[in-house]
């Protein structure tokens, strides 16, 4: 599609995603070729010109681009444009300058200033394609929403100006090639598919695990939390990946069927019941990678009695004829042993007693840190006994690991060709903050379990595990 002439208008220009994430990818993909929308309009709230907005672009394309290439950067200044103004209709139809045609409109901005951009955006006309074939999209990062209840407010201030085949939501773990592979891997692969299924698979643990800790993102990660940080949203959609029915085809509308209907049929968490299907961890002093960091309410602007949790680990029981009794374990933190992040898949044993018990096969997608797919079996051991060993055949996927912005590249490139496949629409959202919802309203309140930093998370993270169960421990 040629989209030559269309604007790309960026809100919240001067922010820290535009600088860090945002801007890089679009100079990859300027780089590279794939750029291919017109004129770039920064737009913020500073009442800067446009050399100044330039000179900041550049500063921080030196340092978060390995590979800076000033002549390049000169093609590109090129396109650029900057509009200084705040979100009412009346300062945003300043925009209609440079938006005449086909236009992109990007949230960089928090998350509380959404619906009043999008209102505004739309009470300026700024909505409105400029024909029946022309398109105005508008893409929005995460958190959509900070519970159930704003979400759909969220979502109601939207819906007059903005319909839902306009609005691309940002989940940038869609964008990461790891996580597209475990659809391609499940569905093109027919030996999967037999035995997909609650009679042979036993559990699946899904486990993202980082060293990090604030990164100076205080304000915003001490008001959210692991649970609306990562689970909601990122592990939610993994887990949607793997739990969903297959499509008959690679179409934006029925994979979001196929994953809403999945995540409807996720049984509720009683709210009476929420310590036995979830688990809040905070972390204090340890060592991580041998240095020694403070723990989270000594972390600079954190008070010290935050009740914010750092780690959280879910179980999700999906009430449909496939998953009927499979347990599927999420469970995210920070500060933590490794960076280790998998989606472990335990199929049943056998029912024979042959070779003894606890023999069972996984099937293991790696995200981080090597991106691998390990198939764990088992063999006869060689020698004169009938001894049996561990077999574990291990696909890489990628020999290095993706740079944060690469996903950011992918999910620009999307936006630009108008496909939504890899962007949560408001039903599977909305079923999310459903499902998080009693955990976040019981936590509110509650002191989390304290781990220390550099370790496996909380002790208390076994008490979802079912039966013989035991999350899987985090590689470094
Ligand atoms: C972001 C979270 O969405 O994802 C961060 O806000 C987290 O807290 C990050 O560190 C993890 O993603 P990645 O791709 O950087 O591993």
């Amino acid at each position: 599609m040629n989209q030559t002439g269309s604007t790309f208008v960026i809100l919240g220009a001067t922010g820290d995603l535009t600088r860090r994430l945002l801007f890089p990818a679009i100079y990859r993909l300027f780089v590279q070729g794939e750029w291919n929308a017109g004129q770039i309009v920064g737009y913020a709230m500073e009442n800067w010109d446009r050399n100044r907005f330039l000179q900041h672009l550049e500063t921080n394309l030196k340092t978060f681009v390995a590979d800076f290439d000033p002549e390049q950067w000169a093609k590109l200044q090129t396109r650029i444009a900057y509009q200084s103004g705040d979100l009412t209709a009346k300062s945003l139809s300043a925009l209609k300058t440079y938006v005449t045609q086909d236009a992109i409109f990007y949230l960089g901005l928090p998350p509380q200033l959404f619906a009043e951009a999008a209102q505004g955006l739309g009470q300026a006309g700024l909505h409105q394609p400029p024909s029946s074939t022309g398109f105005r999209r508008l893409v929005i990062e995460k958190p959509f929403g900070w519970d159930l209840a704003s979400a759909k407010q969220l979502g109601s201030a939207l819906a007059p100006w903005w319909a839902e085949s306009q609005v691309f939501r940002i989940d940038h773990f869609l964008g990461k090639d790891t996580v597209q592979n475990v659809l391609v891997f499940r569905f093109i692969n027919r030996l999967l598919a037999s035995i997909w299924d609650s009679q042979h698979i036993a559990q699946v643990q899904i486990t993202y695990a980082e060293t990090l800790g604030l990164e100076g993102r205080w304000q915003y990660y001490d008001k959210a939390g692991a649970l609306r940080d990562m689970l909601q949203n990122h592990l939610m959609q993994l887990f949607t990946l793997v739990a969903m029915e297959p499509p008959s085809e690679w179409d934006a509308d029925i994979l979001h069927n196929h994953k809403a209907e999945v995540l409807r049929a996720v049984r509720s968490i009683p709210l009476d019941q929420v310590a036995d299907f979830a688990v809040a961890g905070q972390y204090t002093a340890g060592k991580v990678n041998s240095q020694a960091v403070p723990g989270y309410r000594q972390e600079d602007g954190i008070r010290a009695d935050s009740m914010t949790e750092t780690y959280a680990a879910l179980k999700l029981y999906v009430d449909n004829w496939r998953w009927h009794g499979v347990p599927f374990y999420l469970r995210s933190g920070k500060r933590m042993a490794a960076d280790y992040a998998e989606i472990a898949v335990q199929l049943k044993s056998v029912p024979a007693k042959l070779f003894g018990a606890g023999l069972s096969n996984w099937l293991v997608f790696r995200m981080k840190p090597e991106e691998a797919i390990d198939l764990v079996m088992w063999a006869k051991k060689p020698g004169m006994d009938v001894d049996t060993e561990q077999l574990i055949l291990t696909a890489p996927y990628k020999k290095s690991q993706e740079s944060d912005y690469s996903a950011y590249e992918q999910l620009l490139l999307d936006v630009l060709r108008g496909d939504q496949s890899a962007f949560p629409r408001f039903d599977e959202v909305e079923e999310a903050w459903r499902i998080v919802d009693p955990v976040l309203q019981t936590w509110a309140n509650q002191k989390p379990e304290e781990y220390p930093a550099g370790s496996e998370g909380p002790a208390g993270q076994n008490r979802l595990m079912d039966g013989a169960f035991t999350w899987r421990p985090l590689k470094a």
